[in-house]
């Protein structure tokens, strides 16, 4: 799906500050539901594996610790989280409030963390489970939080930190950039 169509399919409500609020956004692969509670065990269970946290860079937690870290993304007005459903694992009709968590299999996020520049955002994707990558769901995913950080906090220009030996990552923000020179920067860490 092209990013303005997954635009056009988001749903949500605002805060009262017009910013954070219980957004979903239905792409044509994915799903992208807010960071709930319920999704915080799985999510645990993926940050076990060395391989993902040198991809991202994080460090192990605690169960406890993952839970207080959900609650600081939550609360952070500077930091959007979703977590991705793959469409062809959710059992049912996908319900809005509903975690769906038989169907999560990654996160995305924006982290508005340039105090000099409100409208830069750090992006970060992970697609955790195996069986769905490769599927195009990344690239589809990134396109949509691009898409609902332009939309919905006016961010103009990305910034992906990617490390010279992800080359699945740096193969999918390549060529994202290809198409949109002009507001992906590029780090090395
Ligand atoms: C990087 C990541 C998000 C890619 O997700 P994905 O859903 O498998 O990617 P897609 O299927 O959308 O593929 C996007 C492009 O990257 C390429 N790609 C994906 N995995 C690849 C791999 N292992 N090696 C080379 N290219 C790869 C695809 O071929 C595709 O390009 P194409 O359309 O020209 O063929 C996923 O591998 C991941 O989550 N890795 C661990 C966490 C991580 O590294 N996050 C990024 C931190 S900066």
């Amino acid at each position: 799906m092209e990013a303005a169509a997954a635009a056009a399919a988001m749903g949500g409500e605002e805060d009262g500050r017009g910013r954070k609020g219980s957004w979903y956004a239905v792409g044509e692969r994915a799903v992208l539901v807010p960071y709930l509670r319920e999704h915080v065990p799985r999510y645990h269970e993926w940050m076990q594996d060395p391989a993902l946290l040198e991809a991202t860079a994080s460090e192990p937690l605690s169960l406890a610790q993952e839970f207080e870290v959900h609650r600081s993304w939550t609360l952070d007005p500077l930091k959007h989280t979703f977590i991705v459903l793959d469409k062809e694992l959710i059992e049912g009709e996908f319900v809005v409030g509903n975690p769906h968590t038989e169907a999560m299999i990654g996160d995305v996020n924006i982290y508005m963390n340039d105090p000099d520049d409100l409208e830069l955002a750090e992006i970060e994707i992970m697609i955790a489970e195996q069986k769905s990558r490769g599927k195009g769901l990344g690239q589809e995913v990134t396109l949509m939080m691009m898409s609902f950080a332009v939309e919905k906090y006016g961010i103009h220009t990305f910034r992906a930190k990617i490390s010279d030996s992800n080359t699945a990552s740096l193969k999918l923000f390549r060529k994202l950039a290809s198409r949109m020179l002009p507001i992906v920067q590029f780090l090395r860490r």
